[in-house]
């Protein structure tokens, strides 16, 4: 079959193969508002149970999910530290600010990605009537393609409780990562408080995140999914896909990785490409031009059929929909713009 189009610009846009589409299509459903879903109810079971926490909640997206997370735990006046790139603080419409009256504390990440531990906790506010409260640390991972230390994310845990803040992981890409570090996802869930994980990134369903935590937050966070309009009904149609992506597409993501780091080296041939953060450590490549011709190469790729995020830096991502071929069709067309 020829390559018409190469889409690398994110993992969320996959489609769902034929066999994910039958799980959906025999699903057993109820309505899910009246919690009488029972995939639905399958689904929250098992993420819940694999990420090491006693309960979960289906929400339609990880933005929902995120948003929840933050409505629930905290109130009007309160903070989250979280850091200045992550989705939970530029990515989600200011969702919490406009919804919650809880203000984002954000922090500069360092090199490796991550905000620095000694800047977090300078952040943490005293008790004084000027402040606002700070009552929550907000980490992601993957975050930007970079699996976060294990280490890191326990030495972050420890301030957190030392501080009294509650401690919330988006894990939209959180399987990516387990899968780089070759550990179960509960050695990096477990440790948090509340998680979101997603299920329409790399694992490839059409929709979906589940939001994990202790049982009495997950019954607290249910009236706040139907406040933002998450309650669904007969969504086991969409928990089918969920369940199936979590059967089948989690060792694959190992897949993506190694597509990645293929096309970091490929993509090292161009002299005006500077890859950054070394190799890909999943599923993301991201890199500068020495050029700066930033507009022309989103164009050229735009109307040459290789489409990917094109804000500086630029970002590749691979994914289930991605093949050796598809990146070497990518490749040759990209090297008529750099010749
Ligand atoms: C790190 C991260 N968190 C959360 C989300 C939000 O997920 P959704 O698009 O399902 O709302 C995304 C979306 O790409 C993401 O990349």
């Amino acid at each position: 079959m020829a390559i018409d189009k190469v889409d690398l610009r994110s993992d969320t846009v996959t489609r769902p193969c034929a066999s994910m589409m039958q799980a959906m299509q025999n699903a057993v459903v109820g309505d899910d508002v009246y919690e009488e879903d029972p995939t639905v109810i399958e689904l929250q079971n098992t993420l819940s149970k694999m990420t090491g926490h006693e309960a979960g909640l289906f929400f339609p997206s990880g933005v929902q999910s995120n948003l929840v997370a933050l409505l629930t735990q905290l109130g009007r006046g309160d903070e989250y530290i979280v850091a200045q790139n992550a989705h939970t603080y530029k990515y989600e419409g200011g969702g919490a600010a406009a919804l919650g009256g809880i203000q984002p504390q954000p922090i500069e990440e360092n090199a490796a990605g991550v905000m620095d531990l000694h800047k977090v906790e300078a952040a943490v506010k005293a008790d004084d009537i000027h402040f606002a409260k700070t009552r929550l640390l907000a980490l992601e991972n993957t975050i930007g393609g970079l699996v976060v230390p294990l280490e890191y994310m326990q030495s972050a845990r420890d301030l957190a409780k030392n501080h009294g803040l509650h401690y919330h992981l988006d894990g939209a890409r959180v399987f990516n990562a387990a899968v780089a570090l070759g550990r179960p996802v509960k050695e990096l869930t477990s440790m948090f408080d509340t998680v979101s994980v997603c299920l329409s990134k790399g694992l490839g369903a059409p929709v979906g995140s589940v939001l994990v935590g202790p049982e009495s937050f997950i019954n607290r966070s249910k009236r706040w999914r139907k406040t933002v309009g998450g309650g669904m009904r007969q969504s086991g149609l969409l928990a089918a896909a969920g369940l199936y992506a979590i059967q089948n597409n989690v060792q694959r993501l190992s897949e993506d990785h190694a597509l990645a780091s293929y096309l970091a080296d490929q993509l090292r041939q161009f002299d005006d490409i500077d890859i950054l953060r070394g190799d890909a450590q999943t599923n993301m490549v991201f890199f500068n031009l020495k050029s700066g011709r930033y507009g022309e190469l989103l164009e050229f790729g735009k109307s040459n059929g290789v489409l990917f995020g094109g804000r500086k830096p630029v970002r590749m991502v691979t994914h289930k929909d991605i093949s050796t071929e598809y990146i070497d069709v990518a490749i040759e067309r990209l090297s008529q713009f750099f010749s």
